[in-house]
């Protein structure tokens, strides 16, 4: 298996001039102690794709109908370039993105998901962000389209770290940065950023108060937290615990109702906590493309009755809190 080179130096430089530079050289080791998470048999496959993209020299990125978009002076001739090295990196669950002429039609349409969350939150301007679990990235370019002036994705998948690769070999931002970590691998207490995402994480974590704790530990004082997580449609203070598999995922654990997340939230130490959206998924927003073959959701949902999962479970539903650090 080959193993990820990275390069702790170059991170050190890029934040060099941001808020994160007390902690770049931890970021760094905190990276370099994964040992087995840096590893992966297709990382040679990966690395090559990105490796091959074409050299745009005026690439610049905008946001277009939802679009991450990379322009500039791309050629007829570099179409089969792209479209083999972005297929290499299948497959494509957190986007659109339209590179040139390609236009990556992913799994999920994160810009509804972005588009729900962005009117309720504070102003990015200026900030330090933090985006746990960013999976290939597309909030990150979000978020500092709007103006953060730092944006650190975490994540664990390589397979992620790579597609984020692909898109900044165009953007060349260095304000914008992946570590391929979990959550619990930063230093903790940190108290650095201003605005602190966890979106589609939560239940993934065996134990919630953890996962709702390290998220504290990293933010400011005052900072914004915006946690975005499935829940169930109940009206009490209760939570549903997955046994196996939940919508045919794996590693689900538990799925409070609105009342129950927002107590968590609270008792984590946070203040001002306020549920802003609750959305059921849709198969218009999560569903099977040429970029992600595999089942989506409808597979997901009972045949007869897609009220529920395969398993019996309310369908997907989801909420976003938002709430400050208290002191
Ligand atoms: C459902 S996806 C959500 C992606 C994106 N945040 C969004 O909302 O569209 C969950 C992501 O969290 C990542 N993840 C799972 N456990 C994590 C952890 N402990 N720390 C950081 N990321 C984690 C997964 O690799 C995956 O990319």
């Amino acid at each position: 298996m080959s193993e990820l080179l990275f390069d702790t130096q170059a991170l050190q430089d890029a934040l060099s001039k941001t808020a994160l530079a007390p902690w770049a050289a931890a970021l760094g080791q905190a990276v370099l102690a994964q040992g087995h998470g840096l590893k992966h048999g297709h990382l040679p496959r990966w690395e090559q794709a990105v490796a091959s993209l074409p050299i745009v020299a005026d690439s610049r990125l905008s946001v277009e109908a939802g679009n991450v978009r990379i322009s500039g002076s791309f050629s007829e001739q570099d179409r089969p370039a792209l479209q083999t090295a972005f297929e290499s990196l299948m497959p494509w669950r957190k986007g659109p993105f339209s590179i040139g002429p390609l236009s990556i039609n992913t799994e999920w349409r994160s810009d509804w998901k972005w588009n729900r969350i962005e009117v309720h939150i504070a102003s990015l301007q200026a900030r330090s962000v933090l985006d746990v679990g960013c999976g290939s990235g597309y909030h990150l370019w979000r978020m500092r389209q709007v103006g953060a002036a730092c944006v650190l994705g975490i994540d664990p998948s390589l397979l992620y770290l790579m597609q984020f690769n692909a898109i900044q070999h165009f953007v060349q931002d260095k304000h914008v940065q992946f570590l391929p970590i979990p959550m619990q691998a930063l230093p903790a207490s940190m108290n650095v950023f201003d605005t602190v995402f966890s979106m589609g994480v939560l239940y993934h974590r065996r134990v919630p108060a953890q996962h709702l704790s390290e998220l504290k530990q990293v933010l400011r004082p005052e900072g914004e937290l915006v946690l975005e997580t499935l829940i169930v449609p109940d009206q009490g203070d209760t939570s549903l615990t997955i046994s196996e598999r939940y919508a045919n995922m794996r590693n689900v654990y538990e799925l409070p109702s609105i009342a129950r997340l927002e107590s968590w939230v609270r008792a984590a130490g946070f203040s001002n906590v306020r549920t802003v959206s609750v959305e059921q998924t849709s198969c218009e927003e999560q569903r099977t493309t040429e970029w992600m073959p595999s089942h989506s959701l409808a597979q997901a949902l009972a045949r007869d009755y897609p009220a529920l999962t395969v398993e019996g479970y309310p369908r997907p539903l989801r909420a976003v809190v938002i709430a400050n650090r208290e002191q």
